[in-house]
């Protein structure tokens, strides 16, 4: 049997637990509880896993991953283990200490989220009073450590019109790269679609202002468009089993974030089994690897090599079967499933809050 590559990135997700209650998290419907997660030994044992397995990169994400005491142990391991490692966090449990810390551990890169550049639109999607304040006061710090720092700001309808600000920010907190990120509509993002969504008409000014921005130069800019306004899908996580290992706060190993809601299969955890035995071996990863599972039209398509027909969880979410082409193709025959969900964003939005 010829082995998979290894997956480049590992995903750590040391806890679901987290000070903010964005309406479009990420994290599955069902959060996992403290004391379900894994202990530091437990995640020791991951890491060395997942080098001797061939990964690269390890982000420790969550949640918030600074609620966890151990946070700097893994890091140093990380270090140890030649892992190159990002924090990813909402940079409001950060102080000097921590960072410190954190720096002598090794730590290679802090990516720095926020939801807005006012406080009031911050505190409306983050729910956190005072949270504004707090992650540019990490920002400073974070500059000033020298550790390399990426601002990631989640955009929307009601804050996309700011993304010029969201750049001048960017360059006046120090950050060598910005993350202008389109909220995706899983799990919880899903339930607040219709309040989220942007039109056509912002998404085009949100793309004339990265333009602008880019073409000023000294500011590296990832741009995340949204997928409802696309018509050929992108590719979900460089391929299902391809690139990317997603594992949660209590062990359950996951092709991507948002997999949990694929139905009738057994979710596997590094508990039980080997990273590089699930990797290589488990039905899961090995549901959607490649191209032969795949229907047409993607299974004659030109580019399946290249998006991999799109993303499962969201093909599962619109069509109620995870091995459909993703709906935001045009080719797809759910296609009008998206568009009917473009036409029928609201302008009168009522957020539905996660709260841990
Ligand atoms: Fe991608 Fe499938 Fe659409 Fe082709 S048909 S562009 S492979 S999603
Ligand atoms: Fe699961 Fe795209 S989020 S495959």
């Amino acid at each position: 049997m010829t082995l998979p590559s290894p997956p480049m990135s590992l995903l750590a997700e040391l806890t679901h637990r987290c000070p903010l209650s964005c309406p479009y998290c990420s994290n599955p419907l069902e959060l996992e509880r403290k004391a379900a997660e894994l202990d530091t030994a437990g995640w020791r044992s991951v890491l060395e896993q997942a080098a001797e397995l061939g990964v690269l990169q390890v982000h420790f994400s969550g949640g918030e991953p600074m609620a966890r005491p151990d946070l700097v142990e893994l890091v140093a391991l990380a270090r140890k283990l030649n892992l190159y490692s990002n924090l990813i966090t909402s940079g409001v449990l950060l102080d000097e200490a921590k960072l410190e810390a954190l720096d002598k551990a090794g730590l290679d890169h802090i990516q720095l989220s926020f939801q807005d550049v006012t406080e009031a639109g911050a505190e409306r999607i983050g729910g956190l009073k005072g949270a504004q304040a707090r992650k540019i006061a990490a920002a400073r710090l974070i500059r000033a450590s020298g550790i390399p720092m990426t601002l990631n700001f989640v955009v929307h309808r009601e804050n996309v019109a700011r993304i010029p600000e969201m750049f001048a920010l960017a360059r006046e907190l120090g950050a060598g790269r910005v993350e202008i990120a389109h909220t995706q509509y899983y799990g919880w993002g899903l339930k607040n679609r219709d309040a989220l969504l942007p039109s056509r008409e912002q998404l085009q000014d949100a793309t004339r202002a990265v333009e602008t921005e880019r073409a000023k130069g000294g500011l590296s800019i990832d741009y995340v468009t949204p997928d409802y306004h696309a018509d050929r899908p992108k590719p979900c996580m460089g391929g299902w089993g391809q690139r990317f290992v997603n594992v949660t706060p209590s062990g359950r190993v996951l092709p991507c974030h948002a997999a949990e809601i694929i139905p009738d299969v057994a979710f596997p955890n590094v508990q039980d089994r080997t990273l590089s035995d699930i990797w290589n071996c488990s039905p899961l990863f090995n549901m959607f690897r490649g191209t032969d599972w795949m229907p047409e039209p993607c299974r004659s398509c030109a580019r399946k090599e290249q998006d991999w027909g799109g993303c499962r969880c969201q093909a599962l979410a619109l069509t109620g079967n995870a091995a459909n082409t993703d709906p935001v193709c045009s080719l797809s025959p759910f296609h009008d499933r998206v568009e009917k969900a473009v036409a029928e964003a609201s302008e009168k939005p009522e957020l539905v809050y996660r709260r841990f």
